[in-house]
């Protein structure tokens, strides 16, 4: 009872979030969401079996020369999203080569040098395998993802819940877009390296370790995805997995949704159990890059352990 109590405030809380982000975001009219037109997505989701389209390409530069690190020709799934984008640009300034899959390729405000911007539908397996067989990325940052799918009813205020704009296609559902995307990356990635700890960088959701089942359908579905996701990860022999389990990600640049986490930073205050604190994007990306390059992070990581990575890797390039 108590604890059927405790989700539902926290079902609330998120709820709270969406609405706040769907009207701010609608009241600032961002950049980012009038410049996606719907032909632009017909036309990406045409190109799902087997075509990808490369939309730039150049070499990477290093800006951290202080950090001995092997450099890692990082495939990211979701380069356009809100956590993809920080990620990239995080990853590219530390020298490391991206390939990024994404619907919308590459936006046009990215003048991002040193990745190259496939647009392509992880959806699909075919796509999928093509890239990491022609690319050879020897590690993965998956961030693909959506908030509210087409069974929750709400998918049509996805692309003010979505931190780019983000607009679900046809069918979209939480096993689609973030179990069989995975899947479809890991298979490949365990098919082309055999023996290897492929370092693979999962975002999953602080909600994916209840223990018990959430209150509304759509958000038991979201997290019944991130389970299966977290288990797959969990038992390849093969990848050096780590998985990212934020509340919600926010950032001062984007103050509309700063008003969206309040809620969140004062559950946690107060100490409402199964409320953790929000994270910075720049926090949970540092966190992935750690991941990524260094063979001693794995596992399942909160907010904490991504504060602590975070710290870690900022005091590294001082
Ligand atoms: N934001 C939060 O507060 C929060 C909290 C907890 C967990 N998470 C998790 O963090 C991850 C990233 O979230 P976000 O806020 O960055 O979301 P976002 O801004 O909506 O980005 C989603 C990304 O997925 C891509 N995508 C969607 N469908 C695709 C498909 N079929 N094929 C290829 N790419 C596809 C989108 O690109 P296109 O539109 O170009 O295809 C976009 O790059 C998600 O897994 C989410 O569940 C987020």
């Amino acid at each position: 009872m108590e604890i059927q109590l405790i989700s539902m405030t926290k079902v609330l809380l998120i709820l709270l979030s969406f609405l706040l982000i769907a009207v701010i975001s609608y009241s600032f009219k961002l950049k980012n969401i009038s410049s996606i037109s719907k032909s632009s997505i017909s036309r990406s989701s045409s190109s799902s079996s087997s075509t990808t389209t490369t939309t730039t390409s150049s070499s990477t530069t290093t800006t951290f020369n202080n950090i001995k690190k092997d450099k890692k020709k990082i495939l990211v799934l979701g380069g356009t999203g809100f956590v993809g984008r920080t990620f990239i640009r995080k990853a590219r300034d530390a020298g490391h080569t991206i390939i990024s899959l994404s619907r919308r390729g590459k936006l046009d405000n990215e003048n991002d040098n040193g990745v190259i911007w496939l647009s392509g539908d992880a959806t699909s397996s075919t796509c999928i395998s093509n890239i990491i067989n022609e690319y050879q990325p020897d590690s993965c940052f998956h961030c693909i993802g959506l908030l509210l799918d087409g069974q929750s009813g709400l998918a049509s205020i996805n692309k003010y819940a979505s931190g780019s704009g983000s607009i679900p296609g046809e069918g979209s559902s939480y096993d689609l877009i973030t179990r069989q995307t995975c899947f479809n990356a890991i298979n490949s990635m365990e098919t082309l390296y055999q023996n290897n700890r492929i370092p693979f960088v999962f975002v999953s959701a602080a909600e994916a370790g209840w223990t018990f089942k959430a209150p509304i359908d759509f958000l038991e579905r979201y997290l019944i995805a991130k389970r299966a996701v977290e288990k797959k990860i969990t038992d390849s022999n093969k990848l050096k997995g780590v998985i990212l389990r934020p509340s919600l990600i926010w950032t001062p640049d984007r103050p509309q949704a700063v008003v969206s986490v309040l809620p969140f930073f004062i559950g946690y205050q107060l100490g409402l159990p199964f409320v953790d604190k929000p994270i910075r994007v720049e926090q949970l990306v540092d966190a992935a890059l750690m991941g990524i390059e260094d063979d001693r992070v794995s596992g399942i990581k909160r907010f904490k352990e991504m504060e602590e990575l975070s710290n870690t890797l900022n005091i590294r390039r001082k």
